[in-house]
Formats: structure tokens, C-alpha cells, sequence
């Protein structure tokens, strides 16, 4: 590599631009890399064309979702000649799960690229960020044996205060249930949960920086379970208890859940526990027991809206959220019905639906009776157009209500603050309701197009 490093180079700060796709944990890892990177010298900018280190956080859940990286990768490589035309050293990084499944392969195909990470490997970032300065093409994706949460650095104070009163944190990753449609057991290897210990003390930092609420995140959240302080293990349930003690932490949140691990624990939890949002992300994918078994979820239907009985007893309030797949092979049009008819059985106030996207290297892309494409779209335009009935439906029942909302920024609108539900659903009141950082109470005057109004009580 043909690099120039000037006076200037070394004075100012170095900047990196870290581009985020896929699901909240990358997003927690985007951070912590950015922190990591803080640490050796690397300011974060929201320029592209200002950065030294350009890294793409990807997703590989779906076909579109590597496309779009490779493309993303071509406009780079404009910014790249551009820069080094003017002797301005760019390094090219590609880091999440696209990075872990094709590994060399990205640079094969996108040579721009100096440097290939995957995700349990971050905390060796900056060691990767200097060989690659020093010329060579790095491709880090070796399962590393340390733990990778250990390593990398704690939320930093200031970087925090910065993000806001929400913030999200990673207590387990990785997968070992197999979906057979699934990359992610591939892409984020086997499930690991950070010790109780680890995890408080984050939460520690947190609440010190401002945040009010916090996310837990993990592949299967609700099967973190972790050695406690005590010795004993624990699980999501008790530790939950636990972080509603950390002071200043109002509101506890956890996602993505499987339904085969919701203990009773942790629906106890949803029952006693205050700081818990009434709010729970349980995807199902499908309402037919053929697919389903396919699929290799290891529950039924019946099971999963059993389940949903027990939870909506322990905790009345609560509002469902789900992920569906339409289009899994094998999929015939009763089973799609049975998807139709386990989404009216619920009412979701919220879902994420997708068409069935063929991934290499799982069994299900390996099978006959693909579905075709046109009747993948039928089936989710069907689908979708009734999940937005509901949510819209959701948000109707709230009109008149009085709720709990934490304030989170300004608003579009001079004067305008906007908050959360404890439905996560973005909330616009007048800046008069309070300030910043503040749980008000609130009554719910109408609805928008994606968001509620309110005013202050
Ligand atoms: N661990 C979570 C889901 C993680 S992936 C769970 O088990 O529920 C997020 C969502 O992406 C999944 O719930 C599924 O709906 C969707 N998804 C995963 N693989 C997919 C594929 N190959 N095609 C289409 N959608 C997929
Ligand atoms: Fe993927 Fe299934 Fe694991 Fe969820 S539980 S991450 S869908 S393999
Ligand atoms: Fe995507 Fe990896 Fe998350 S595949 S959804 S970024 S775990």
C-alpha cells in the first residue's frame, strides 16, 4: 500500500466511520467497537469522506442484507481512490456476520477491503486496525477462545452521555437451536452468557452516564443464564430483579426471546417486577405445526399461544411482538392460513415479517418445494396488511389512556419533545411535559402515522 503519513497524519486525531446493518446487537457491537477504537487514537465521524477507517458492521440474516454491503462497498471504493489520490490514508474494514460467513471471500470479490472481522473476534480489533495500517489484508474470523466482552472496553462515560437515556446491552450471544432457516448459529457461533457480575457493572456505567432504560440483548436473551454473585446460576428472571436496583435504572427490556425458554421465572418477573416494560418480542414464524417442525422450532401452536395465556396472566398489560417467515419450503396454502390464524389469535401490537430467504450452508435452502416468488409476495402483502391492522389497532385502544413516558430527545418540531411508551411506540408532547431524561405521566390524545400524541397531566 502506497501510504504517506505526514506531521499532520500523526498530530490530528484519526476518524472512523462505522456503518451499522442487521439486528440491535450489531449495534451494541458498533459501539463498543467505536469505543475500542477510542482508545487507540480513533475520533468517530459521521462523514464518510473524512474517515481514515471505514468499517460496515453487516448482517447476513437475508439475501438482500449481503447485496446491499457489496454495493455499499462499491461506492466506497470512489471515496478510497479519491482519498489516497490526496496521499489520506483509508482503511476499509467489513465486520459483522457477512464478514464471519464469507470471510477471504470479501476480499476476493471487493479487494478494496483491507480488513475482514467477525463478531466474536472485536476485542482483537485494534491489533487488526495496526497490521492492516502497517500494509497487510487482514481476515480475523478464527473463533477466539477469550472472551470477547472481557476485553473490550466498558461504555465509556462520555460516549454514552452522548447516545442518550436508552441504551442496549448485550448479556448473551450465539445460537444453538438451529433453526434450519437460520445463518445465525453459523455467523455468531455457539451461545455464551456474560456473568452477572460483568453485566451489573455495565449497567453501573449506564445509569452514571444518564441512561434510564435499558435493553438486555442476546440471539435467545431469555436463555442467558449466568454464574451469579452468589455462586448459584442464574436466569433472565432473576437477573432482571437485579438491574431494577442498579440506581437510576427505570425501565428493563430484553430481546429477542425464543418461546421454548420462557421460564417461570421470568414470567413472574413480568408480573412483579415494575421496571419491566409490558412489552415482550416473541416470534413464533409460523402458525402451521408442519412448518413448524421443519423449521426445527421444537414447539406447536397450540404450546406457543398456551404460553402467551400464562404470560398475558401473569401481566394483563402486556403487548405482543413477533417475526414471521412466509414462503419456508414446503409451505402450502394451509399452512399459510394457519399463520393468518395464529396472528388474529394474539393481536400483535407490533411484527416484523419477512419473505423466506434461501441461506447457504442450512438445510432448508438444500430442499425441494422452494416457494415461488410471486406467491412469497402474495402471502406477505396478506400478511402484512393484517399485522398493520392490529398495530394500528394497538395503538387506537391507547387513545385516552393515561401512561408513563420517558423523554427522550427533541422532537422534529420546535417545541416538540418525544418519548416512549411502554410499548416502545415513539410518543410527540409538548416540551412543557418535562425534561430529557424524565418518566411523566401522560394521557394519549391521538394517533399518527407511526407514532402517538400526548399531553402532560
Ligand atoms: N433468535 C430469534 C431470531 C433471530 S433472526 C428467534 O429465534 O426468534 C431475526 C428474524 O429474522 C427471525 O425471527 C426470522 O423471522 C427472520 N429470519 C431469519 N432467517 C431468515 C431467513 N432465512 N429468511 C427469512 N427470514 C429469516
Ligand atoms: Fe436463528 Fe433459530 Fe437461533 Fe433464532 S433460535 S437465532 S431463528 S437459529
Ligand atoms: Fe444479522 Fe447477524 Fe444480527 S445475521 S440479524 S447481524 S446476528
Amino acid at each position: 500500500m502506497n501510504r504517506i503519513v505526514t506531521d499532520k497524519d500523526t498530530a490530528a486525531a484519526r476518524k472512523v466511520f462505522v456503518k451499522t446493518y442487521g439486528c440491535q446487537m450489531n449495534v451494541y457491537d458498533s459501539q463498543r467497537m467505536a469505543d475500542a477504537l477510542a482508545a487507540e487514537g480513533y475520533v468517530a465521524t459521521e462523514a464518510i469522506e473524512d474517515a481514515d477507517l471505514v468499517l460496515l458492521n453487516t448482517c447476513h440474516i437475508r439475501e438482500k442484507a449481503a447485496e446491499k454491503v457489496y454495493s455499499e462497498l462499491g461506492r466506497i471504493r470512489g471515496i478510497k481512490a479519491e482519498r489516497e489520490q490526496a496521499g489520506r490514508e483509508t482503511l476499509i474494514g467489513v465486520a459483522g456476520c457477512v464478514a464471519q460467513a464469507e470471510g477471504e471471500e470479501i476480499i476476493r470479490r471487493a479487494p478494496v477491503v483491507d480488513l475482514v472481522i467477525g463478531p466474536q473476534t472485536y476485542h482483537r480489533l485494534p491489533d487488526v486496525v495496526k497490521k492492516a495500517r502497517a500494509g497487510a489484508k487482514v481476515v480475523e474470523t478464527e473463533y477466539a477462545i477469550e472472551d470477547k466482552f472481557a476485553h473490550l472496553p466498558g461504555q465509556q462515560a462520555k460516549a454514552v452521555r452522548a447516545r442518550g437515556v436508552t441504551a442496549f446491552l448485550t448479556v448473551q450471544e450465539g445460537c444453538d437451536k438451529f433453526c434450519t432457516f437460520c445463518v445465525v448459529p453459523y455467523t455468531r457461533g455457539s451461545e455464551v452468557s456474560r456473568p452477572v457480575s460483568q453485566i451489573v457493572d455495565e449497567a453501573r456505567r449506564l445509569a452514571d452516564a444518564g441512561v434510564r432504560e435499558i435493553t438486555l440483548l442476546g440471539q435467545n436473551v431469555n436463555a442467558w443464564h449466568g454464574a451469579g454473585p452468589d455462586g448459584r446460576e442464574w436466569g433472565l428472571g432473576e437477573l432482571l430483579f437485579k438491574l431494577a436496583e442498579v440506581p437510576g435504572v427505570a425501565r428493563l427490556r430484553y430481546t429477542t426471546s425464543h418461546p421454548r425458554d420462557m421460564d417461570d421465572a421470568l414470567i413472574a418477573a413480568h408480573r412483579d417486577l415494575k421496571a419491566l416494560m409490558p412489552y415482550l418480542h416473541l416470534p413464533v414464524q409460523s402458525g402451521s405445526d408442519r412448518i413448524l417442525k421443519a423449521m426445527n422450532r421444537k414447539h406447536t401452536a397450540a404450546e406457543y399461544l398456551q404460553l402467551i395465556e400464562r404470560i398475558r396472566t401473569a401481566q394483563p398489560d402486556i403487548a405482543m411482538s413477533g417475526d414471521f417467515i412466509v414462503g419456508f419450503p414446503g409451505e402450502s396454502d394451509a399452512d399459510f392460513a394457519d399463520t393468518m390464524t395464529i396472528v388474529r389469535e394474539v393481536g400483535y401490537a407490533q411484527a416484523f415479517s419477512f419473505k423466506y430467504s434461501p441461506r447457504p450452508g442450512t438445510p432448508a435452502s438444500e430442499r425441494g418445494e422452494q416457494v415461488a416468488e410471486a406467491v412469497k409476495n402474495e402471502r406477505l402483502q396478506e400478511l402484512q396488511a393484517l399485522l398493520t391492522k392490529q398495530q394500528h389497532a394497538f395503538a387506537e385502544s391507547l387513545v385516552g389512556r393515561e401512561i408513563d413516558l420517558l423523554l427522550e430527545k427533541h422532537g422534529r418540531h420546535a417545541g416538540q419533545l418525544i418519548g416512549r411508551s411502554p410499548w416502545l411506540q415513539p410518543v410527540i408532547v409538548d416540551e412543557n411535559a418535562g425534561g430529557i431524561g424524565d418518566i411523566v405521566p401522560v394521557r394519549i390524545t391521538r394517533t399518527g402515522a407511526n407514532s402517538l400524541f400526548a399531553e402532560g397531566v
